[in-house]
């Protein structure tokens, strides 16, 4: 009663106040008044000015008060169709006839009320009219007391904000009473985000949700009640807009689909998808996705039937984990424009065919985010069906090479390869570069030029959710900001921070990067290895190189012409010795044989010789032309069985594309060490790559050549596995053992890695049975 009577006096005060005109709290923008520091009813509104629809009102200093009824009784206050009161902490309970007067209210937010606890249940009486009800951030109020006061009231509720409701009480349930209390309404916006937890019946709020447009339950736990059984297509029929940020789940919210018959139209309309960061093994999907150990999750979905989400545009997956994704799931999306897998675990499904088809259905794909999976290999037909594609982010992952097919490619303006493990780039790559650029650019003439829209879209959801909020009109154009930079106009290619090699071999990736028109990000700071060192990539650098690869050039061009003649006589002389070998060969030589001239089969090569560009004269003419004849006519055939990343050493051609096809076609490695070769970072880390892919090796040593300060795979190489050593002196090439017992060696080594390479197909195969299981 104390209370009431110093508001009744203030009242009057204010009353006094206003009708000499004066509010100082308060400030008129358009037809918005907008008051602060609300903390007693000297500073109230009681009084409107002319014109005005919206009224935001922040309070401060409120005290243990009820907000009290009649403030709003002027007639000034009849035609506000918007009403915030935030920001009043000591607002404790809302009386029944507060809202009288506010005849044509159609939204109303009661929002950041900290101490708010009661709403009188008959408060929205005074209300008939209202859309949008916001009452977020007041953790003291509890969801029962709201789902009463709109419990038979306010039919034209079509937006509901309920963010961190009874966030200082027990779980939320959304239940019998909240299906009450919203079935008879045609709710399109709900968002109940940010409580702390939501135990969901389904059975019981499944007529609550057939209209809803935009659900956001991100940063909620969320907790399965009962009634999943009885679920009905239209659950989520209209849904269109669905944030599920950092959305968590109890473990045991586990669906389990094969023991429903909920049919997948539940999502028909769905267009934006907002997952990133969530612990929900089973959000709307069905049976395989799961944990593994550790938080892994892996969607291996199917969605059988004819469902399509056929309008779902941008999904967002970042964060999450994943080790794998089925095709078939992304298929499900036709129409998806935008998706965001970064930050998971995707190299753990990178040498799977899964990969290679991963967006094969995807032909609308413009934007895809990749980074940080820590990825090695992008295989060259990932993208081969995606013509629309106009930015794609690899950054931050570990390929040590890249080239992929493009060849219908038009838009692309951004390739993000930052933060890799590039030396170089192969001419095929960098020539569909070119071809799309040419294309952009004489499109820039012809004046069709493109935008950057789309990237908007998603960069800022809270601009695509402006769409479904209270006040959108479906003509408004929401204004989306051209974002410069982030998806350039222009193809763009980022190289910063690689591991990029200036040598003879990459001559010509060198001369690219420095002289194409492409963009390259912050060219004048790409630095790369030369001689071994450190380097900007400038044409100084450039320079040096090119003398280089002349010197080679000479020296390579004098030794061919006297050694040819020589080579032929040599292999003249061993075809009739391999002749009587041939009769012994063994039951897994006749396998290898098979597999190695197969057409289709993946080893095209019996062996990869590896070895550094300075040591190429020796290796042209002595050791490559002996070891391929010699395996020739081993197999007996024309082909060629040694891989070399070269026809033969051409100063200045890109080889590294060559060289990643020879491991990967090759069962035997084969280095040709030299003090060159430890020398030559490259090198170096070509074999270390070529062991990584678990080949076997055998090594063809330069005599006397001092391996003591190499790095300790190279020495373990040497080391361990079966060598050969050479000299060179003087134009006289020697070599032991025989190339005869080399060849043995190599075969019964390519025997070895061919079944290993067998086993582990079949280990795979036999692990993944155990993960599906
Ligand atoms: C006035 O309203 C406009 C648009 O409605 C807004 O951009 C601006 O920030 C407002 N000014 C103040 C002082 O609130
Ligand atoms: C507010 O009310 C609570 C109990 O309802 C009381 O404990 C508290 O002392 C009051 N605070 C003030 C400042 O009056
Ligand atoms: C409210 O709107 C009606 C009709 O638009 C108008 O006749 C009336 O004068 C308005 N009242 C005030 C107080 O502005
Ligand atoms: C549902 O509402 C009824 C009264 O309308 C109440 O008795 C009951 O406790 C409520 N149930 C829950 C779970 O809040
Ligand atoms: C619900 O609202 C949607 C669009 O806002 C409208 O198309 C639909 O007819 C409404 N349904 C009912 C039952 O009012
Ligand atoms: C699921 O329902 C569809 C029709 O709605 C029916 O054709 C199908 O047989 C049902 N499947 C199961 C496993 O009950
Ligand atoms: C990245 O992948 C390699 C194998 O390809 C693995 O050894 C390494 O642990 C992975 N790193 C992370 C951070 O997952
Ligand atoms: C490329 O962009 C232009 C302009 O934005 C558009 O008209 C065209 O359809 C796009 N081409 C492809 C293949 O997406
Ligand atoms: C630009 O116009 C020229 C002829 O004016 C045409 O040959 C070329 O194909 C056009 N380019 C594009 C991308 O439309
Ligand atoms: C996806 O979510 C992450 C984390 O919230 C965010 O950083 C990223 O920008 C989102 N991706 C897109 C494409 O909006
Ligand atoms: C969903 O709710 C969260 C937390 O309340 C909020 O940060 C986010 O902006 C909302 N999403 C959209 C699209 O408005
Ligand atoms: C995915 O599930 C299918 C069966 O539904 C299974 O055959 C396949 O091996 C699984 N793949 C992975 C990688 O889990």
């Amino acid at each position: 009663m104390e209370t009431r009577f110093i508001f009744f006096v203030c009242f009057i005060a204010s009353v006094l106040v206003l009708i000499s005109g004066v509010n100082v709290n308060c400030i008129v923008n358009f037809s918005s008044y907008i008051c602060k520091h609300i903390s007693n009813i000297a500073n109230f509104p009681i009084v409107l000015p002319a014109n005005i629809r919206k009224v935001t009102l922040f309070g401060t200093d409120f005290v243990n008060r009820s907000l009290l009824n009649g403030l709003f009784r002027s007639p000034t206050w009849t035609n506000i169709s918007e009403l915030s009161i935030l920001e009043s902490n000591g607002i404790v309970s809302i009386e029944k006839d507060f809202l009288d007067g506010l005849d044509n209210l159609k939204f109303l937010s009661i929002s950041s009320c900290l101490g708010l606890k009661d709403i009188h249940r008959d408060v929205f009486n005074s209300t008939p009219d209202l859309e949008a009800l916001y009452l977020d951030d007041n953790p003291y109020l509890k969801l029962p007391v709201v789902e009463e006061a709109l419990n038979g009231r306010l039919d034209k509720l079509k937006y509901l904000s309920l963010i961190g409701i009874q966030a200082f009480g027990r779980r939320v349930v959304l239940g019998e009473n909240f299906s009450k209390a919203l079935c008879t309404k045609n709710l399109t916006y709900l968002d109940i985000s940010g409580v702390k937890t939501i135990m969901l019946q389904h059975g019981d709020v499944q007529n609550v949700f057939p209209n809803v447009k935009y659900l956001n339950i991100s940063y909620s736990l969320l907790m399965a009640g009962d009634g999943l059984q009885n679920l009905g297509d239209s659950y989520f029929r209209n849904i269109e807009f669905l944030d599920l940020t950092s959305c968590t789940s109890l473990s045991h919210y586990t669906i389990k689909l094969e023991d429903f018959n909920i049919s997948w139209v539940l999502f028909e309309n769905i267009r934006y998808v907002f997952a990133q960061h969530i612990m929900i093994p089973d959000i709307g999907v069905r049976l395989n996705a799961r944990y593994t150990q550790n938080n892994i999750m892996v969607l291996n979905i199917t969605f059988s039937g004819t469902y399509d989400f056929h309008a779902l545009e941008t999904m967002n997956l970042s964060s999450n984990n994943l080790e794998y994704i089925s095709p078939s799931l992304l298929s499900s999306f036709p129409s998806l424009k935008i998706l965001d897998l970064s930050r998971n675990q995707l190299h753990k499904m990178q040498n799977m065919d899964d990969f290679s088809y991963l967006f094969c259905r995807n032909k609308d794909l413009e934007i895809i985010y990749l980074h940080k999976n820590n990825l090695s290999v992008v295989p060259s037909n990932i993208f081969s069906t995606n013509n629309k594609l106009r930015a794609i982010d690899l950054s931050d992952n570990k390929l040590v090479f890249f080239n992929i097919d493009l060849k219908n490619v038009f838009n692309l303006t951004l390739i993000d390869l930052r933060k890799n493990r590039l030396k170089s780039l192969p001419a095929a790559f960098l020539g569909q570069l070119e071809r799309i650029f040419l294309h952009q650019d004489s499109a820039t003439k012809n004046g069709t030029s493109m935008t950057n829209i789309v990237l908007n879209h998603i960069q800022d959801k809270n601009l695509i959710a402006e769409k479904y909020k209270y006040g959108y009109n479906a003509s408004d154009n929401i204004m989306l900001k051209e974002v410069q930079g982030i998806i350039p106009q222009k193809l763009t290619l980022n190289l910063l921070e690689n591991s990029l090699i200036c040598e003879c071999d990459t001559l010509y990736f060198v001369k690219w990067i420095l002289f194409t028109e492409i963009g390259i990000a912050e060219r004048t700071t790409l630095a790369c290895i030369y001689n071994n060192n450190d380097a900007l990539l400038n044409t100084a650098v450039l320079e040096m190189v090119k003398d280089n690869c002349r010197l080679l050039h000479h020296i390579g061009i004098a030794i061919a012409s006297s050694v040819a003649m020589m080579v032929s006589i040599f292999a003249l002389g061993i075809t009739i010795h391999l002749r009587r070998r041939k009769a012994r060969q063994s039951h897994d030589f006749e396998i290898l044989k098979r597999e190695i001239l197969d057409d289709n089969t993946k080893f095209n090569f019996v062996v990869f010789l590896s070895y550094c560009s300075q040591d190429s004269h020796v290796v042209d003419n002595f050791i490559l032309p002996s070891l391929n004849t010699f395996l020739k006519k081993a197999f007996n055939t024309r082909k060629d069985l040694v891989c070399t990343g070269a026809d033969g050493f051409v100063p200045g051609m890109l080889i590294i594309e060559e060289i990643h096809r020879c491991i990967n076609e090759s069962l035997v490695i084969v280095p040709v060490i030299t003090p060159a070769f430890l020398k030559s970072h490259w090198s170096l880390r070509e074999c270390v790559d070529a062991l990584e892919r678990h080949r076997q090796v055998l090594v063809l040593i330069e005599q006397y050549t001092d391996t003591s300060g190499t790095i300790a795979t190279i020495k373990h190489l040497i080391g361990q596995y079966t060598r050969a050593s050479w000299s060179f002196n003087e134009g006289h090439f020697a070599i032991r053992p025989s190339w005869n017992a080399i060849c043995d060696g190599i075969i019964q080594t390519a025997g070895e890695s061919f079944r290993n390479h067998r086993n582990l197909h079949r280990n795979e195969a036999v692990e993944l049975a155990r993960l599906v299981e």
